[in-house]
């Protein structure tokens, strides 16, 4: 369906023209003073100056032509010359039933879909997920879910780290501790066992345990970093442990993505860009863009008209190595021979900002994708604690992904037995929906570059701006809708929204049509948080609506029905947009 502020906006612009304006001037935007109109256009300020006309004539004379308008019940010119505007109840109502009628509740698929690239997650392989992963996971998951359910081609990866000095580590310390494993006999000759020679917690165990080795032991650390470079040149028995430590801890990793309700396309990962590098250094050098400094390989990436001095991309360290920078640009490679994407969108902590401009001025300088590609970097703030510092388990480690998810679901519990509407049974299991959605929209609330507070009570809350709130409303309106059910004596004609009756009606309405709007700015903006904005708001409309009209005993028949349209139509936005967010609502709470 075509936007309301669209359609408002065509009809202000021929309005414009009528009068010999520029179409231009007749932007319209939503009003800043609810109590006065529902939108607003100030283009008869910006008119006057080119026309050398008081603005309030010009707002005047374009009022003028809107008299008869069918999509407005007040046009009205005030000084100094804004045009305040309200949306005429037929024609809102109207809006209504177009959406109720329409799939995705009208929120049109893109006519030229795009392959999209969604880089998120992260995780680093052998190391448990901990807090720190959580808001690329979240942020990720709601950008591929919006791109997809607007029509657009999206890849999720997950972009693994597996291919740093963390695999040497665990080498050495798996030698140091089972020496007798064939990956260390030179002479053995035979297959390696398909057994992997650890468990998950073995795993995550041994590799924080040779971290701390190799700061107090140099040899320690010396034959980690030779032992990962013998992997990365492909020593067959190295690459047979690599191989185990990536089974183990992919099984693991899936399982607690999993349990966010988190999932990707694509299990690749930095190992995978590694056939790429020595092929790009080559053409960075043959191309005159890579020069030694210090004797590292450098690319310059500085830019006329740079706001701040960047330094240039180093591309293979001293000692020989690739660095984080490289394994991105061998990605990149990769997926332009595979994938093609026209969109590349990286998620990931903010203060990898530099990073992702120097890898991306470096893939369109040597043309390893188009100049004018369309290349994103959605930086992230941090999760704070109360205390506003990053946040930390009360000894002051770092949280693993699973324990916060158990305390918040916990916290959940017991916030639903408080209302006691279900049994505790029903409550354990509803508590995991409601959790799992207090974490997500804490998170997804706050512009993804702000750092935020984890507050695990006002994110568990009913009330307020709370994925639990809007999970109550969207409960309540399927409550109402199953009484509904239950009536005997429900209208039996062709069901229609009638024009709004009341204030609280018009508004929720005027709340309803501005979705798929909401959801195309979100996500050309990558802004899942204009999102949740918007559901607090309609939730907010719908429970004044609620709070001031009887549904269930109301008496005329046809009135009834079409307010039980335009709440299920409620539902069904609030659904839509929950489910984009990665938040499931339960039946009851
Ligand atoms: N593993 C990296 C880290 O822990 C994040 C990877 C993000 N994606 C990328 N293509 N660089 O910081």
């Amino acid at each position: 369906m075509k936007k309301i502020l669209d359609l408002i906006t065509a009809e202000m612009k021929a309005a414009f023209a009528e009068c010999g304006y520029e179409e231009a001037y007749a932007k319209v935007t939503l009003s800043n003073r609810p109590d006065l109109c529902e939108y607003q256009c100030n283009g008869a300020m910006a008119a006057a100056k080119a026309y050398k006309k008081k603005p309030y004539d010009i707002a005047a004379e374009v009022v003028a032509k809107l008299s008869d308008s069918p999509v407005f019940s007040a046009v009205d010119a005030v000084m100094p010359g804004f045009i305040n505007l309200k949306i005429n109840s037929g024609y809102l109502a109207d809006y209504m039933n177009g959406m109720a009628g329409e799939d995705q509740c009208g929120c049109e698929k893109v006519e030229n879909p795009l392959t999209i690239v969604v880089d998120y997650g992260g995780a680093n392989v052998a190391k448990p997920l901990h807090v720190g992963h959580l808001r690329p996971a979240i942020i990720g998951e709601s950008i591929k879910r919006l791109g997809r359910f607007l029509g657009h081609h999206v890849i999720g990866d997950v972009h693994l780290g597996d291919w740093g000095l963390q695999m040497g580590l665990i080498i050495e310390e798996l030698k140091d501790r089972k020496p007798e494993l064939p990956y260390f006999d030179d002479s053995f000759e035979g297959e390696y066992p398909k057994e992997p020679p650890f468990t998950i917690s073995e795993l995550e165990e041994i590799y924080p345990a040779a971290s701390i080795k190799s700061k107090e032991d140099e040899a320690f650390s010396k034959r980690a970093h030779d032992a990962t470079l013998k992997l990365q040149n492909g020593y067959k028995p190295y690459r047979a442990i690599w191989q185990h430590i990536l089974n183990v801890s992919v099984a693991d990793l899936k399982k607690n993505y999993g349990n966010l309700d988190v999932s990707f396309d694509l299990w690749k990962g930095e190992s995978d860009a590694e056939p790429y590098i020595p092929g790009l250094i080559k053409e960075l050098q043959d191309k005159g863009l890579a020069y030694e400094s210090q004797g590292a390989l450098v690319v310059d990436i500085a830019e006329e008209g740079d706001s701040k001095e960047l330094p240039p991309c180093i591309v293979r360290k001293s000692d020989g190595a690739a660095l984080y920078s490289t394994s991105d640009l061998g990605t990149i490679i990769e997926r332009e021979r595979d994938i093609k994407p026209d969109w590349y969108i990286y998620i990931t902590d903010k203060r990898q900002e530099l990073h992702f401009i120097q890898v991306f001025r470096v893939a369109k300088k040597a043309g390893f994708t188009a100049p004018d590609k369309k290349m994103s970097h959605l930086g992230f703030g941090t999760m704070n604690g109360k205390d506003g510092k990053p946040f930390k388990t009360r000894d002051g480690g770092v949280m693993r992904l699973e324990t916060m998810i158990e305390d918040i679901c916990q916290a959940a519990y017991e916030k639903i037995l408080e209302n006691r509407t279900v049994s505790e049974d029903e409550a354990r299991e509803t508590s995991k929906i409601v959790g799992l959605a207090a974490l997500k929209y804490g998170d997804l609330s706050n512009q993804a570059s702000k750092d935020y507070i984890f507050d695990m009570d006002r994110f568990v809350s009913f009330e307020g701006n709370t994925g639990p709130y809007i999970l109550y409303t969207i409960v309540r309106i399927k409550s109402i809708l199953a009484k509904y059910q239950e009536l005997d004596d429900k209208y039996e004609g062709e069901v229609r929204i009638l024009a709004p009756v009341s204030g609280a009606e018009k508004d929720l309405m005027l709340q309803l049509s501005r979705y798929n709007e909401i959801m195309e700015t979100s996500f050309a903006e990558l802004a899942p948080h204009k999102i949740c904005q918007y559901i607090y708001e309609l939730a907010n409309a719908f429970n004044r609506f609620y709070h001031d009209t009887k549904i269930i005993s109301e008496e005329n028949k046809k009135q009834q029905a079409s307010w039980v349209r335009l709440i299920s139509l409620t539902k069904d936005v609030l659904n839509e947009c929950i489910y984009v967010l990665g938040i499931e609502a339960p039946e009851r709470m």
